[in-house]
């Protein structure tokens, strides 16, 4: 098996699940050559990727959580974001933003997503044709991060375009686009510092500029690093899960129809059968911190070790039939929102995102229809289509 999980182009249709496939039953955690850096270790089986991401002793997320190396010239004044930092320094900065994403407020939200999920159908359903990924899926994070944040709708809007670039592959852009990206984000964040020190409001930008650690408050890039993450991890996720999820069931008509046939029964365990199926992190790196032993492979203090979410969701050792899409699955333990102390934050929103969109989607969207070929992000960090031309049958408006 010709074994490529770097190249963009490996992921230009999704998860590269044959290589996957070969990997957990041959190596599951193997050692992967790089073109310009020293190689990684590719973990692959959901037992492997369990034990490295609740292990921070041994599996650090500093420097970064991605496969390429930071450039030394990089330094963020010395400042860490929370996706890179460990316990005890990780488990500070998390809780400056913990209590906002609790199931509880996270309940609170309900009745407002609700009416967004509404006005972005809305939007479209007169038209009878739209891009379901920028138009549909796209919009809810963009704007549920910008309400989050206290920002202007449409701002979450153009932030959401940043995070997109950010997350495609340096290899399918031009070079330096990313970090323009980057730059843009900070000059925003900087515009937001400005305002919320002037004007604070009851939202996640100003409780985040208001807090103190160890006596102290946030200094400017402790903040706009969170500002990054905070719109980064909310933005193009729960788009590609609502776009990749909607096609995989397009795909297979009598699932979605089992599905519209009892919508408020069904859809919470079939939302968790799309989180697995889906995956669209597709992976996070640790650094070895020890010599450790992880199965057969003797990984040495300082080595790479990269978590594949995309193939541990479809280990038959922890899924029955994990090729098919089976939207009663239970149990369902996927691991699409990692599973040690960094699991993702934004869990409960994006389940309350995901629901509000799919109940407007699947009830009012009659006929929905793939028109043309979908394309998908070059990237092999985050998985999901750009654009997904859909045809269905004319609406009207709800109020
Ligand atoms: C379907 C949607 C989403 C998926 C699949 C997803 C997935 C993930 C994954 C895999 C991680 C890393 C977990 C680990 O290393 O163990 C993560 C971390 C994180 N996610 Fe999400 N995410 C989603 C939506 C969101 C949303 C909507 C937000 C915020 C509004 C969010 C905020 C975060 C944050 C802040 C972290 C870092 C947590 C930490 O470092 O402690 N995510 N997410």
């Amino acid at each position: 098996m010709d074994i490529d999980l770097i190249s963009p182009e490996r992921f230009a249709h999704g998860h590269p699940h044959d290589q996957y496939d070969w990997l957990r039953a041959n190596a599951p955690v193997y050692w992967h050559a790089e073109k310009n850096g020293p190689g990684f270790w590719a973990v692959t089986s959901y037992e492997h990727v369990y034990a490295v991401d609740r292990d921070f002793q041994n599996f650090s997320s500093k420097p970064t959580v991605m496969i390429t190396d930071p450039l030394s010239e990089v330094t963020y004044g010395g400042f860490e974001m929370m996706l890179m930092t460990d316990p005890p320094k990780h488990t500070v900065l998390r809780r400056l933003v913990r209590e906002e994403f609790l199931p509880a407020p996270t309940q609170g939200r309900i009745p407002r997503m609700q009416q967004l999920a509404r006005q972005i159908v809305n939007d479209v359903i007169e038209r009878g044709a739209c891009d379901f990924v920028t138009q549909v899926a796209g919009e809810m994070p963009s704007y549920v991060i910008a309400e989050l944040m206290g920002l202007p709708l449409d701002d979450g809007r153009e932030l959401y375009k940043l995070t997109e670039i950010i997350h495609t592959s340096p290899e399918a852009q031009k070079p330096g686009e990313g970090a323009a990206a980057v730059q843009k984000m900070f000059e925003y964040g900087m515009g937001v510092i400005a305002e919320k020190r002037a004007r604070p409001k009851d939202d996640l930008a100003t409780k985040l500029l208001q807090a103190e650690v160890d006596g102290h408050k946030l200094h400017d890039m402790e903040f706009l690093l969170f500002f990054l993450l905070l719109v980064d991890a909310g933005g193009d996720t729960t788009r590609n899960l609502l776009s990749a999820g909607v096609l995989a069931m397009l795909q297979e008509p009598e699932k979605l129809a089992w599905l519209k046939a009892d919508l408020p029964g069904r859809l919470p365990v079939a939302r968790e059968e799309l989180l697995r199926w889906t995956t669209p992190v597709i992976y996070m790196r640790r650094t070895a911190t020890h010599d450790v032993a992880l199965g057969d492979a003797q990984v040495k203090a300082g080595d790479k070790v990269v978590m594949f979410f995309g193939s541990a969701n479809r280990d038959a050792a922890k899924f029955d039939r994990p090729a098919a899409l089976d939207l009663a699955r239970t149990p369902n333990e996927h691991i699409s929102f990692g599973n040690g102390p960094h699991n993702c934050l934004g869990q409960h929103i994006a389940r309350i995102e995901i629901d509000a969109v799919l109940v407007e989607v699947l009830t009012r969207m009659q006929d929905l229809t793939v028109a043309g070929d979908v394309s998908w992000l070059q990237s092999n960090f985050i998985a999901g289509p750009t654009h997904m031309n859909v045809t269905f049958k004319p609406g009207n408006r709800l109020a």
